[in-house]
């Protein structure tokens, strides 16, 4: 039978959880150097009921569960097309991410093209010599500390300017092809996540080295995804909100292999575009 596109009976799938651990937490994204390992802690998968986000029966905001799909049709013809994202999408989603979060600037930092791999996704989607593949670690890709250094570098500042009343980072994740059916990104309510359950963990590149949250399962912790999401839709997640709680800090996430996929679904591709916005003292600009 085929799945409806949308359902109201939840989805129970895996998704991969750091096990609670003394050390500190690393993960290299390329082979190691001498004698070190590709990371040092352990995971465990944790089945999870996905809730279909597109039924949600309180409004979704990017300020209280974290997340909230739009729908925002884009004019680039080409996503491999490193030269066109930056020229027509990077705007496009700058305009998104400022009218979602209500903020005054922003800046656009990075963008990653992910193709599925075949299998259950892999922790963080490494693929040598390829697109990475779906992340299917939970974690959110900032802490407080890897935001305000993304934030000063944004800036080219040495500390936060007086100017800067509040920030937060967002993520804009779309579909560059077909609906996602094999492999979406689930999300949590980040309400439903306790700090404690966040790890700060260093993930180190070739090129450079970076500090995420990796997160300890705890059952209360409430998922949920878009089915079917398309080429015209974007899902925006906060990553971090220097804004204190009940606004919502982190949004864990992390793709599934979505247990009900048709047999021979295309792989899913999609771009992820993470994007700082700074909400200004208006009274200290003057
Ligand atoms: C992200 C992310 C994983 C995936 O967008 O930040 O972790 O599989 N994505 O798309
Ligand atoms: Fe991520």
């Amino acid at each position: 039978m085929e799945q409806p596109a949308t359902s109201a009976s939840p989805l129970l799938a895996q998704l991969e959880y750091l096990l609670p651990t003394t050390q500190r937490p690393y993960n290299y994204m390329y082979p190691p150097p001498r004698g070190a390992a590709w990371q040092n802690a352990s995971y465990a998968h944790a089945t999870v009921a996905l809730a279909d986000a597109r039924l949600a029966r309180e409004p979704l905001s990017i300020d209280r569960q974290g997340f909230e799909l739009h729908h925002a049709p884009s004019q680039v013809r080409d996503f491999q097309d490193r030269e066109e994202i930056v020229r027509v999408y990077y705007p496009e989603v700058l305009a998104l991410a400022l009218a979602v979060t209500g903020a005054d600037r922003g800046y656009v930092f990075d963008h990653l093209l992910r193709q599925r791999e075949p299998g259950v996704p892999q922790a963080f989607g490494r693929r040598d010599g390829h697109r990475p593949g779906a992340a299917g670690r939970v974690h959110n890709d900032f802490t407080p500390a890897s935001a305000q250094r993304r934030l000063l570098a944004e800036l080219g500042a040495q500390r936060v300017p007086p100017t800067v009343r509040r920030y937060a980072i967002v993520n804009l994740w779309r579909s560059i092809r077909h609906p996602v059916l094999d492999a979406p990104l689930a999300v949590c309510d980040a309400r439903t996540v306790a700090p404690n359950e966040l790890v700060p963990s260093d993930i180190h590149y070739p090129e450079r080295s970076g500090e995420i949250y990796q997160a300890i399962h705890h059952p209360r912790h409430a998922w949920s995804y878009f089915p079917a999401m398309t080429r015209d839709e974007v899902l925006i997640f906060k990553q971090f909100d220097s804004a204190p709680a009940p606004v919502a800090g982190c949004t864990p996430h992390a793709a599934f292999a979505h247990p009900h996929a048709p047999a021979g679904a295309p792989p899913r591709e999609s771009i992820e575009i993470r994007c700082l916005v700074v909400y200004e003292d208006q009274e200290k600009l003057i």
